[in-house]
């Protein structure tokens, strides 16, 4: 696919301030620092689109991105970030949850996943709530350029096997680097081929 224009639309705290649920919306979440927003820049080749840091906890709204005039693409702010307060974490719990669970037009949530770490309760039991309240996922293993291939490799199969003993069938997959730029094709071409499958009529309470 190609990316013709990308532009930021709002940063909302709640979902009744985000845009209209009228277009086919793509989502990204994961901890924080696992390289949210570095990735939605590099998939739209822009710089500073998302505002990214090295410091974790930079995201904290659910910012809307619209890509060709035709799709939304969402930053949201990671979970679990530690260092904030018990109230502040429960309150972005809250706002991610509701987000996800009640935007009608949220196709697709990609939930990323830093591939040099082992498989963390936080993902998994992310994952499992997505199943649970049935909602369409995919994974992407960001940071690849931080391993060499066979440890890469051996670190993805590791983390499929923990999941193929919760999960029947894996959801689609994907490796990134935002600073190798690798993925990106494989990334765009999955958004293509949803957005080709699924109109605004067929949004889960239209
Ligand atoms: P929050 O908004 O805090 O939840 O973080 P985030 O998930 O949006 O992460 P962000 O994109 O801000 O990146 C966090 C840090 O990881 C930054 O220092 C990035 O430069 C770095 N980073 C992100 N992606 C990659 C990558 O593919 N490779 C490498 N080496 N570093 C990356
Ligand atoms: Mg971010």
């Amino acid at each position: 696919m190609k990316i013709n224009s990308a532009e930021f639309v709002k940063s909302s705290t709640e979902l009744k301030e985000c845009p209209a649920p009228n277009k086919n919306e793509f989502a990204f979440i994961g901890r924080s620092n696992v390289g949210k927003s570095s990735l939605i820049n590099m998939l739209m080749q822009r710089k500073d689109l998302a505002k990214t840091s090295g410091r974790p906890g930079k995201t904290q709204l659910i910012n809307h991105f619209e890509v060709n005039e035709n799709w939304y693409l969402v930053d949201l702010p990671g979970y679990g970030y530690a260092k904030t307060s018990k109230k502040n974490r429960a309150i972005f719990q809250e706002m991610i949850t509701n987000y996800i669970k009640k935007r009608d037009n949220l196709i697709n949530t990609f939930v990323l996943i830093d591939c040099r770490h082992d498989p963390q309760k936080i993902d998994l039991e992310f994952m499992e709530w997505c199943g649970m309240e049935g909602i369409p996922f995919s994974i992407v293993f960001t940071k690849i350029d931080k391993l060499g291939s066979s440890s890469l490799m051996k670190q993805i199969a590791q983390y499929k096997k923990k999941l193929l003993l919760q999960w029947e069938a894996l959801p689609p997959v994907f490796m990134t680097s935002a600073e190798g730029r690798s993925g990106r094709e494989e990334v765009l071409r999955y958004i293509d081929e949803v957005n080709n499958s699924i109109t605004a009529e067929m949004y889960r309470k239209l």
